[in-house]
């Protein structure tokens, strides 16, 4: 059996077994006795120095180096006599002016008695791997400073839910210094029991669907509950296995507190919109009744009065009976403007035939007043609560209104639908330049927008299209019978 002693004999002799195995070896290679001179060199080693084996073998290995390096392989390799110890080491050099790093480890070759006779020297060249190593170094800086820099919390876990890698706006969330701290940890570790529970289902559900999730969820930071909202991802290998999930969660309590504002706001506005529109009403039911009766009654003892003095007066006072007569006149007429006045106030046959009845009307006097054909179609009968009725009636007015001021029509038509579902539908359909886009959305469009507002308050819909050249259709849909909150 051969021994370390007959190892460093057979390594002392150019020629001898083990020789071959070690020229074979990507490492270089080379034996030194005490004095530091070369015994033995493989072709690699030799030719980093710039030599053949056969040149340097006998050489001391200081002349080879030179300073500083000979004086530092010197202490080494006498320490490795002095001790019997391997020595390792990972050392920065420059050969022949090209940086490298050698990890160089310096082996004992001990005789039968333990002394030692030689040290082998085996050197790696490993600048590739530590370049490597340093450029993922940077690389990770990068990442790190871009990671630290993020205003959202991002983590990085493996299948079993222990952290990889956090962002330093994670481990402040979860009150630990520093980024490092969390990992290896788990949800259980740094959140709430609860919560740990909710984020460990939601990456079991996302490893398993293996599809990004998107949630809000309440975390605590410093006790207090914040909400975020929270994108989850799988994090899968070039063959598809699941290695883990990835995510990143940014605060959204302060936006949702604005949006439950702006909610509460608009509520606010409807309502009061709500209640301007019924007091409107009220106040025209009122206007209207008064003008008639409190007007209209004026009217007829006025009329009464004047066919009492035409009666009373002197048949030869033709003058004086004409005056009463174009008197008489001028009070008809008047009572014609005053019933006018009042139904375009409050079409009392709204109140007294209904929402059909009173459309009908509406478009009879619209064509009159305009001179623009208006076609209506009403069931035969609408059973609508009088309050929605209303409203409808006046979205349908102002439908026609703008028609008249803005669509240049020859022709519009009024059609009224009930469906199945107990909904109505109103369509006001011209035959003008048509609506658009822009002046449906435009902010300053109040009437339109006053019409959906109160569709809405219906729980309905209010829409208006336009096609240019052809015409403009507004179309309401809104349920007969209101819920709770669409009262209007
Ligand atoms: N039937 C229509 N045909 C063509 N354009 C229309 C029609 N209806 C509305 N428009 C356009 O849409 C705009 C907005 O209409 P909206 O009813 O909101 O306001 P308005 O009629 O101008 O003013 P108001 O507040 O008095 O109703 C109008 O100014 C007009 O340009
Ligand atoms: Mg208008």
């Amino acid at each position: 059996m051969a021994t370390i002693h007959d190892l460093a004999d057979d390594l002392s002799q150019p020629d001898g077994p083990l020789t071959a195995v070690v020229e074979m070896f990507p490492d270089m290679v080379f034996v030194v006795d005490r004095e530091e001179r070369i015994l033995h060199i493989n072709t690699l080693a030799a030719r980093s120095l710039g030599g053949k084996p056969e040149q340097l073998i006998g050489r001391k290995q200081s002349t080879l180096f030179g300073p500083p390096w000979g004086e530092r392989h010197s202490r080494f390799i006498q320490k490795v006599f002095r001790t019997g110890e391997i020595v390792v080491t990972e050392t920065h050099q420059e050969l022949h002016d090209t940086p490298l790093w050698i990890d160089a480890r310096l082996v004992p070759l001990k005789a039968a008695g333990g002394e030692v006779r030689a040290v082998v020297g085996i050197i790696r060249d490993v600048s590739a791997r530590v370049r490597a190593q340093e450029a993922l170094a940077e690389r990770e800086a990068y990442l790190r400073a871009m990671l630290d820099n993020f205003p959202f919390l991002v983590w990085l876990k493996d299948v079993k839910g222990r952290f990889l890698a956090v962002n330093q706006a994670f481990a402040r969330a979860c009150g630990r210094a520093r980024a490092g701290d969390v990992v290896g940890l788990t949800d259980f570790d740094v959140w709430p029991r609860e919560l740990a529970q909710r984020y460990v289902e939601d990456d079991r559900s996302v490893m398993a669907t293996r599809e990004q999730k998107d949630v809000e969820e309440p975390i605590f930071i410093q006790s207090a509950s914040r909400w975020f909202e929270t994108f989850k991802t799988p994090v899968l290998d070039q063959r598809g296995n699941v290695l883990g999930t990835t995510g990143f969660s940014r605060d959204i309590t302060e936006r949702q507190r604005l949006d439950e504002q702006l909610r509460a706001q608009r509520e606010q506005l409807r309502a009061l919109a709500a209640h301007v529109e019924s007091v409107r009403e009220e106040e025209r039911v009122r206007i209207s009744r008064e003008i008639h009766d409190e007007l209209g009654q004026a009217l007829t003892c006025m009329s009464m009065d004047l066919a009492f003095l035409d009666r009373q007066l002197p048949k030869e006072n033709a003058q004086a009976a004409a005056r009463v007569s174009a008197l008489a006149a001028l009070v008809r007429d008047t009572v014609k403007t005053v019933r006018r006045i009042s139904s375009e106030l409050r079409p009392s046959i709204l109140d007294d035939l209904g929402l059909g009845a009173a459309m009908e009307w509406l478009a009879h006097d619209f064509a009159s007043r305009t001179g623009i054909d208006c076609a209506v179609s009403v069931p035969s009968n609408v059973s609508i609560a009088a309050e929605r009725g209303t409203v409808v009636f006046r979205m349908c007015q102002e439908a026609l209104t703008n028609v008249a001021r803005h669509a240049g029509a020859s022709h519009v038509s009024i059609d009224l639908m009930i469906d199945e579902d107990d909904c109505l539908t109103l369509e006001v359909s011209d035959n003008g330049r048509g609506i658009t886009d822009e002046e449906v959305h435009r902010p300053d469009s109040l009437g339109l927008l006053g019409m959906r507002e109160r569709a809405a308050l219906l729980g309905g819909t209010a829409e208006v299209k336009g096609t240019a050249g052809q015409g403009t259709t507004v179309t309401v849909r809104v349920p007969l019978t209101g819920s709770p909150e669409a009262k209007p």
